[in-house]
């Protein structure tokens, strides 16, 4: 890899054309829509209720940029240096012995989409149902209706098919078009909600639980843990996604402000939607449900005050979960993009021959968890809380403590000088502080995920 550092002409590989982004805005809101997902609107919600609400929330920002923002350039750096797709870009930084990290990424990928997208597959059911009539008043038996049966496997299999589609148009027509049209009509929805929720009565003591922090629970490891692994996974991080959107970057492009600016998007939404479900909730007096179980919750919770608030309910239900949709579809294309592109590099398989065999692979093992939530939520607790923790503290240590010309190349080519004094800090917290923090992620997250293998029977 010895290109001139701004020869765009860069884009070959080992002498097969590399695609590329059309530009730098296309890529970076390619980066915000893997990052915003059903983590910002739905996880992050649970997650701050489960954990005592605003003091979480302080926790989990300082863990964005403390932590996320390092992993998250070592990516982008990792990828836009060898310009190759997680496997052969660990490959060529690290040597073959790092090739098994690489599958273990693809593996994410596979495990993440497959229940990832029977999730999108209830919103996707939510959305059209509340365009039709208006949300039933049985909350809980419709959740039980949209969960059970044919229905969750028919709308996984309709958002896989949208997934592959735009995945198979490529990087720059396919993802990049779509990204580009996609988040700004997110954002717009949810900061509109996030006002409207101002006028509810009732709403304050939302805001209060939301914002105002009490110091008194103590942070426990299971806290840390929750924090730390909702980072990861809200920010995409820990199995080369964000890695593979920068091996088709020109060599030229700041990492380490395009990296802050992802997760100040991403942090963002995760706060807007915060401040679109907590009033509701609260308003509603359904806050005890929310903290309650990691799937269900939230997907009763909120429909059931939609359907409370009549008409209005139902139009604000509908740009909800139309919202949440354009955040899962732009995600579940970063998903398969990571899985694809390996399938292209190491196979030399044709983009759309690989998005296709791959997404069935990932759509047949998706029934699964479409048809039993224990499944599902193992899987989650598997992939996203052990595979992403695991995956995050190796690229630290490759790239922390990896050849330190390599480390210079990934960590300060291209960046403006200016930001370079505060590039040798997240340099050190990815070198000193997220191994560490990671270790003590997996003590907590790896015997909750075998615990939530075995439920799975029972
Ligand atoms: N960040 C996504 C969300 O918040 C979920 C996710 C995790 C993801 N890892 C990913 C998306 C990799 C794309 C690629 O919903």
């Amino acid at each position: 890899m010895n290109q001139h550092p701004t020869a765009d002409s860069a884009s070959e590989t080992d002498g097969v054309p590399r695609e590329v982004w059309g530009s730098r805005l296309g890529f970076l809101l390619a980066a915000v829509g893997s990052a915003v997902g059903l983590g910002n609107m739905w996880r992050f919600s649970y997650a701050t209720a489960e954990h005592g609400g605003a003091a979480f929330v302080l926790f989990y920002i300082f863990l964005t940029f403390l932590v996320g923002v390092p992993v998250m350039i070592a990516e982008f750096g990792l990828g836009r240096s060898t310009r190759l797709s997680p496997i052969g870009a660990l490959r060529r930084a690290g040597g073959s012995a790092w090739v098994p990290l690489g599958y273990l990424f693809v593996a994410a990928g596979f495990l993440i989409l497959s229940y990832y997208a029977v999730i999108a597959g209830w919103v996707t059911r939510y959305a059209f149902d509340a365009v039709m009539s208006p949300f039933p008043s049985d909350a809980g038996a419709y959740f039980g209706e949209v969960t059970t049966g044919w229905s969750p496997i028919l709308y996984h299999l309709l958002f896989m098919t949208l997934t592959i589609l735009i995945v198979a148009g490529g990087v720059k027509k396919g993802i990049e078009r779509v990204s580009t049209v996609m988040m700004p009509v997110l954002a717009l929805i949810l900061i509109g909600l996030a006002v409207w929720a101002t006028t509810l009565t009732g709403a304050g003591e939302g805001y209060s639980f939301y914002l105002t922090p009490s110091f008194e629970e103590l942070f426990s490891l299971e806290t840390v843990a929750a924090a730390t692994s909702q980072a990861f996974f809200s920010l995409s991080l820990g199995m080369g996604a964000m890695l593979t959107f920068a091996s088709y970057l020109k060599r030229d492009t700041d990492l380490p402000k395009e990296s802050t600016i992802v997760a100040l998007s991403d942090f963002g939404v995760a706060f807007i939607a915060g401040m679109v479900v907590f009033p509701v909730v609260f308003a509603l007096g359904l806050q005890d449900a929310v903290g309650e179980s990691t799937v269900g919750a939230l997907f009763i919770s909120l429909p059931g005050a939609f359907q409370a608030m009549g008409p209005t309910g139902r139009a604000v239900g509908l740009l909800f979960f139309g919202a949440l949709f354009i955040g899962a579809i732009t995600s579940g294309i970063a998903l398969l993009e990571v899985v694809v592109s390996s399938v292209i590099d190491e196979w030399k398989i044709d983009r759309r021959k690989a998005s296709i065999a791959m997404g069935i692979v990932i759509a047949l093992l998706g029934i699964l968890p479409a048809s039993d939530l224990n499944i599902l939520s193992a899987m989650d607790a598997v992939a996203s809380e052990i595979f992403l923790p695991l995956g995050g503290l190796f690229l630290a240590l490759l790239v922390g403590w990896g050849p330190p010309s390599k480390r210079l190349e990934i960590f300060i080519e291209g960046a403006s000088p200016a930001i370079r004094p505060l590039m040798s800090g997240w340099l050190w917290t990815l070198r000193i502080a997220v191994p560490p923090l990671l270790v003590i992620v997996l003590t907590q997250t790896v015997p909750a995920g075998l615990a939530s293998i075995r439920a799975i029977g029972g």
